[in-house]
C-alpha cells in the first residue's frame, strides 16, 4: 500500500485500487505516480496477465485533487506540463499491453471517467455516474479523451459529455459504448474478477497481439494527449479556472 492506493496480486491478475474515500477518491500526485508504477512493473512480467482498476465499494474517484488544481493554477508553474504525475500516469495507460478492466462503483468524474476509454472492459454499477465538468472548471478535455470519446460514441453525444458536462448514468455510458456491463451495487469487483479470469485463461500471446491490433496507434495517442495537456496547463492558470477552484473549496463556507 503506497499512501491512497493500495496494489495487490492475485494469481495472475494485478488489482488497484484508490483508496481515499473522505475525499471521495480523488487522485492526488501520489496516487498517480503510485498507479503508473503498478502499471508499468506489470509489463515486463509475465506472472501479471490482466490489470483489475478499481475505488472499491461506494465511488470510483472525483478526478484529480481539486486542491492540487488550485496549486497548480497559482503556483507560476514550476512542473513542465508534459512532466506532471498526471500525464506520466496516462503514458502509462497508452503504453500499457495488458488487459485492463475498470470496476466503477459510484461516481467517475473527470479522469475517472476519460481514463475508462483507455480499458478494455468497463463493469459499472447500477448506480455508477459519469461526469467529465472540464468546461465548467474553465479547462479543456484531457487523457486523450478529445480523440477517443468521439471515436467510441459519436461527435455529439462526445461534445454533450466533454463540453456540456452532461452526466451519464451507467446505462447512458453502456449505450454510449465505454461500459461493458451494468451490474448490481457492490459487486463490481467481484464481476471484474470473473472476466479477469476469463482474459487469463486466453493465449496470453494472442491476447497481446490482438488488444494491439484494437487499439489507436500510440503515437497518435500520445500526440493528442500532449496537445490537450499543453492546453490543459494554460487553462489552468486562467482567470476562468482559479475562480472554479475557489468556489469549490468556498462552497461549504457559504
Ligand atoms: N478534489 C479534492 N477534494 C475533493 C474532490 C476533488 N476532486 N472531490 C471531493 N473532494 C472532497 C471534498 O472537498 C470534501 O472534503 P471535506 O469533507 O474535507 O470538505 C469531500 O471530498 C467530500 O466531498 P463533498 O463535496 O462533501 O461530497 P458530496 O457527496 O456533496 O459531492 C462530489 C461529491 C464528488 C460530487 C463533489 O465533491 C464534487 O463535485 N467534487 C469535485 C469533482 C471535480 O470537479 N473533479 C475534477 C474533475 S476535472
Amino acid at each position: 500500500m503506497t499512501g491512497h492506493l493500495i496494489v495487490s496480486d492475485d494469481d495472475a491478475i494485478r488489482i488497484i485500487t484508490m483508496r481515499r474515500p473522505d475525499k471521495k477518491n480523488a487522485i492526488t500526485r501520489e496516487m498517480y505516480r503510485a498507479m503508473s508504477g503498478a502499471i508499468d512493473s506489470a509489463q515486463n512480467d509475465p506472472a501479471v496477465r490482466c490489470i483489475i482498476i478499481t475505488g472499491g465499494s461506494g465511488v470510483f474517484t472525483a478526478g484529480n485533487d481539486l486542491d492540487d488544481f488550485l496549486k497548480d493554477s497559482t503556483s507560476g508553474g514550476s512542473v513542465a506540463p508534459l512532466a506532471s504525475d498526471a500525464v506520466t500516469f496516462l503514458y502509462s495507460l497508452v503504453h500499457n499491453t495488458k488487459p485492463l478492466i475498470a470496476a466503477v462503483d459510484g461516481i467517475a468524474i473527470g479522469i475517472g471517467t476519460t481514463m475508462l476509454f483507455h480499458c478494455d472492459h468497463v463493469l459499472a454499477s447500477q448506480t455508477a455516474s459519469f461526469s467529465t465538468p472540464f468546461i465548467h472548471l474553465g479547462l479543456v478535455p484531457e487523457g486523450g479523451s478529445s480523440l477517443l470519446a468521439p471515436r467510441t460514441m459519436g461527435h455529439q453525444r462526445a461534445f454533450a459529455m466533454l463540453v456540456m458536462g452532461r452526466t451519464l448514468s451507467a446505462d447512458d455510458a453502456r449505450e454510449a459504448g465505454f461500459v461493458s456491463t451494468v451490474v448490481a451495487p457492490g459487486s463490481t469487483e467481484a464481476e471484474a474478477g470473473k472476466i479477469a479470469r476469463e482474459i487469463c485463461a486466453l493465449p496470453a500471446e494472442a491476447v497481446a497481439i490482438s488488444r494491439k491490433l484494437l487499439k489507436p496507434p500510440p503515437d497518435e495517442l500520445t500526440r493528442r494527449i500532449n496537445q490537450e495537456a499543453c492546453l490543459f496547463a494554460e487553462r489552468l492558470r486562467s482567470e476562468e479556472a482559479i475562480a472554479a477552484f475557489q468556489a469549490f473549496f468556498a462552497r461549504k463556507k457559504e
